[in-house]
């Protein structure tokens, strides 16, 4: 039997495009689960059209009915309101906050046994309201964000030096917001950091226009953010789990101590395998690291507080 990957948002721009990434790479069959009558079926249904000419066997069915997430492997929750120009990710809160619940509610009941990857935004308040609405052990809930910044860098990075993008690693802690924290220390070409590479006045524009990445892009598309980016973000992070991979990816994760972090949901350095989150890696960070990624977490847990859920013991 094939493994089940459902995708409650699966209507919108990300959520489809999560389905088209799984589907090709023939990890799991997909439900499209979604709000939007008809939507998630027609979206299915012209997948299911294109799967004999893209070569992929994966069984694609569409859904207005949040119980059809039973049995899944892993859920991914792309539904909510994505930004306009001028919104910044916390502006989201409120309208995504009930539907975050409502779809992480339906998980636990319909699905007690999936890894449940967030990725409606405010990214990291939203990831940590999944894990108190399902009641889930903390490997079992991600949020994913730090794949698609360490991917934007990765791009910007190999556009600057003329080098091919699969050879730049780079790694982006923090939450998903403007306070997130490129590491050009711990960013490579070919093995070798780009602090070697590139002057730091380029570095730290490489770094801006990453933290301004999503906003870059909902500029420009001016209704609606990116999606091909974060849902082959989201995707990479279902393959790791599907296929038990070990991954050391970035993601927002629930922390109980880690970098002296406690009771919230931020980016940082995980190992990624069928059991979820398996380990969180702590970098030694420099002074200037320290604080700015104690400044995202102070940001993220703002945005917390403003759920009014009792603290975890
Ligand atoms: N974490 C990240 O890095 C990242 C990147 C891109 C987008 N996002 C976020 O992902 C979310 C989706 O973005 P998008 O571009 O796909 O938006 P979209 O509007 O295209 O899709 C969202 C979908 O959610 C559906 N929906 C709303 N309420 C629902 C409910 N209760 N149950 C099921 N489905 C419901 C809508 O009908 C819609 O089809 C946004 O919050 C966006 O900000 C996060």
């Amino acid at each position: 039997m094939n493994r089940k990957v459902s995708v409650i948002g699966g209507g919108g721009n990300v959520g489809a495009s999560v389905g088209v990434y799984v589907a090709e790479r023939g990890l799991a069959d997909v439900v499209l689960i979604d709000v939007i009558e008809g939507v998630p079926m027609g979206k299915a249904l012209d997948l299911t059209q294109a799967a004999p000419l893209r070569g992929s066997n994966a069984r694609l069915t569409g859904s207005n009915d949040l119980a059809d997430v039973k049995g899944s492997d892993v859920v991914v929750v792309t539904a909510g309101f994505p930004r306009k120009p001028g919104m910044s990710r916390s502006d989201l809160l409120a309208a995504n906050a009930e539907i975050v619940r409502g779809a992480a509610e339906a998980v636990k009941k319909n699905a007690p046994q999936a890894i449940l990857i967030v990725v409606t935004n405010p990214l990291d308040v939203m990831a940590y309201l999944a894990f108190k609405a399902s009641g889930f052990p903390k490997n079992r809930v991600l949020g994913m964000a730090g794949v698609l910044d360490s991917a934007r860098f990765r791009a910007f990075v190999a556009m600057e030096l003329g080098v091919a993008a699969v050879d730049v690693q780079a790694m982006v802690l923090g939450g998903h917001g403007d306070s997130m924290v490129p590491l050009p220390r711990y960013t490579t070409v070919g093995g070798i950091p780009i602090t070697e590479l590139l002057p730091a006045d380029a570095i730290e524009r490489l770094s801006q226009r990453t933290r301004d990445g999503g906003a870059e892009i909902v500029g420009l598309l001016k209704t609606g953010s990116a999606y091909y980016a974060p849902a082959a973000s989201t995707v990479e992070m279902v393959q790791a789990v599907l296929k038990d991979e070990k991954r050391l990816l970035p993601c927002s994760v629930f922390l109980s101590g880690e970098y002296g972090l406690r009771d919230l949901f931020i980016g940082v350095p995980c190992v990624l395998g069928a059991g979820g989150v398996e380990r969180v890696l702590e970098l030694p960070l420099s002074e200037g690291e320290k604080s700015a990624l104690t400044k995202s977490a102070n940001a993220v847990a703002k945005d917390i507080s403003e759920l009014h859920l009792p603290a975890t013991p």
